[in-house]
């Protein structure tokens, strides 16, 4: 099996950046499908997403708009976790939204960007996420549109995410090998 050393840490070849691209496809193509000419708005956000957005978004082929974001999460002083996205940059009032991100974990990160996002006024959030793990999520969403892969609660790099900072240039997705 094909192994990487990402830090500290040894993973094996899990998901091919030929499988990725193979449902890549479909997913741009169910977008594409479903938003017709509805022009969304793509954001995507970052770090981990930015790989996965280049190829998405080059499936489509409906007239959208994209930008980035950054969600801050920072203790305030009285009122506890304070969160913040950061980067819109495009005026989201009345728009139809289509959040991509890299995997879908506890929830916790989409939770609090879906709030923020709400709070902007948009008109509607679907959302597209390259990987899912069902059995960590800690809410439920009703508005997730399309995922590339459902995997268990393993941890995962390349192709945009990381291990540490390391790893998001590969092109294929790696798990953590077992017994370390
Ligand atoms: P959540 O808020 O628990 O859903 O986690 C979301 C974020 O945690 C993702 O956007 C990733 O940045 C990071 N993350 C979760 N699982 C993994 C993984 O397996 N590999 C790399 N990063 C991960
Ligand atoms: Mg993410």
């Amino acid at each position: 099996m094909k192994q990487v050393i990402v830090g500290d840490l040894t993973f094996d070849l899990f998901i091919s950046a030929n499988q990725i691209k193979e449902r890549t496809t479909e997913m741009g193509q169910k977008i594409s499908e479903t938003y017709g000419d509805k022009k969304p708005v793509f954001i995507g956000v970052l770090n981990g997403c930015f790989m996965f957005m280049a190829d998405l978004i080059r499936e489509v082929d409906i007239p959208c708009e994209l930008s980035f974001v950054k969600l801050s999460s920072y203790q305030g002083t009285a009122y506890g976790q304070i969160n913040e996205l950061l980067g819109v940059g495009i005026d989201l009032t009345g728009r139809d939204v289509i959040l991509v991100e890299d995997v879908i974990d506890s929830g916790n990160s989409l939770k609090y960007t879906i709030e923020a996002l709400e709070k902007l006024k948009v008109k509607s959030i679907a959302v597209c996420a390259l990987l899912l793990k069902p059995s960590c999520l800690l809410h439920t969403f009703d508005n997730i549109l399309a995922v590339g892969f459902e995997i268990e609660k393993e941890f995962v790099v390349g192709y945009g995410l990381d291990y540490d900072g390391l790893g998001r240039n590969l092109a294929d997705i790696y798990q953590c090998a077992p017994e370390q």
